[in-house]
């Protein structure tokens, strides 16, 4: 089964072809063997991260217009055949996401859904996010229950995957979301959009101890976050770096600067706060296997704490560098799932959902 996936959420725009191999299913699960088999057979994405930078963020409708001139060129450039003959079902992000830019892509995926006769599958991007670990080897040692971090710009939760398309959400921020605070900081310090990236390339040579930033609600016997303070913490410490004449504006010297060892220690301090709840959740809910994603799922230091503070019998799947971001392979793969249990939706009355909950 092919599935054309579709992604317009944010300020990406993507378009992926990702082949479910389902010859021979039945005689793997025969075996007790997961025939997760997803092939990825075009993956476009063209961020306009550049476009966004000049703001320090994203502009919804900056966005929407970005998406509306680049996504049908992205379609003709995946080599799709026009009539859709060799596509089987069409899956698009429709929530939770900006509003203009969401409606991009849903109303394509609807046309071509419409016109093409082919079935319409409604992802949430969040659910592309943990999709997104199956495009790669070892995806088959995923098992349920699977506690996923999901860790965006937009979100940060904690969520127990009890099978395919069954989710419990057990803890979320209760203000910012951990890629946001990276892009806050970042821009506090003047590196720039999106944040993540500079900033953990800064973190790689300062020192992680240099700055005793909180560790938000680590204590809490919750499983929830919060990174506004840590993000205020940053902020009040340059502020007083600045008062004291040691200014922290990029183009100075940068070690003498503290740049990187603010940058290390911050991010010290989210990955302790993301790795603790996760390592506590695990302890709780006993998953069979752990799943890291979402945009801020690149941190090497996320990525490296998070396997080190796992045990090593316990499965961890975190997606491919190129497969972190937002990118319309997980959404195919999600939407392959579905494709599977035959939930469709009807191309007539599919609506972008802005605030689509993954979980309760
Ligand atoms: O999943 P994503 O591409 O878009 C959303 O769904 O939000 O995530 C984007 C977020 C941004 O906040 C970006 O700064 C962050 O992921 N990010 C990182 C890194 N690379 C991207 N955060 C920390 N370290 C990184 N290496
Ligand atoms: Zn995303």
């Amino acid at each position: 089964m092919r599935i054309l996936g579709i992604e317009s959420s944010c300020d990406e725009t993507a378009i992926a072809v990702v082949e479910g191999r389902e010859a021979g299913r039945k005689f793997l699960q025969a075996l007790r063997l997961k025939p997760y088999g997803l092939n990825v057979l075009t993956n476009l994405v063209a961020s306009q991260a550049a476009l966004h930078a000049k703001y320090g963020g994203v502009v919804p409708e900056v966005a929407a217009r970005e998406h509306v001139d680049v996504i049908f060129p992205l379609l003709i450039e995946s080599g799709i055949a026009r009539d859709g003959s060799e596509i089987d079902a069409i899956a698009v992000t429709a929530g939770p996401g900006l509003v203009p830019a969401l409606r991009v892509g849903v109303e394509l995926a609807k046309s071509l859904a419409w016109v093409w006769k082919k079935p319409l599958v409604a992802v949430n991007h969040l659910e592309g996010h943990l999709y997104s670990v199956l495009l790669q080897e070892g995806s088959e040692k995923l098992e349920f229950p699977a506690l996923a971090l999901l860790v965006s710009g937009g979100h940060t939760e904690l969520i127990l995957m009890t099978d395919h398309g069954q989710y419990e959400r057990i803890g979320a921020t209760r203000d910012d979301a951990a890629g946001e605070a990276f892009d806050k900081v970042a821009k506090l310090l003047g590196l720039g959009y999106p944040g993540g990236p500079a900033v953990s390339k800064m973190a790689l040579t300062g020192n992680p101890e240099a700055i005793a930033f909180p560790r938000p609600m680590i204590e809490s016997g919750n499983f929830d976050f919060s990174f506004s303070g840590l993000k205020t913490a940053v902020a009040v410490y340059v502020k007083g770096r600045a008062a004291a004449g040691r200014s922290t504006a990029l183009g100075l010297r940068l070690k003498e600067d503290g740049i990187t060892d603010i940058c290390a220690s911050f991010q010290a301090a989210v990955v302790e706060t993301l790795v603790t709840k996760t390592i506590r959740a695990v302890e709780k809910f006993h998953p069979k296997s752990v799943i890291l994603a979402g945009g801020v799922a690149a941190n090497k230091s996320l990525r490296e704490s998070l396997a080190h503070a796992l045990q090593k019998d316990l499965t961890l799947l975190v997606p491919d560098l190129s497969l972190t971001g937002d990118n319309a392979a997980m959404i195919a793969a999600a939407g392959y799932f579905h494709a599977l249990r035959n939930d469709f939706v009807d191309p007539l009355t599919l609506v972008a959902n802005p605030n689509w909950k993954l979980a309760k």
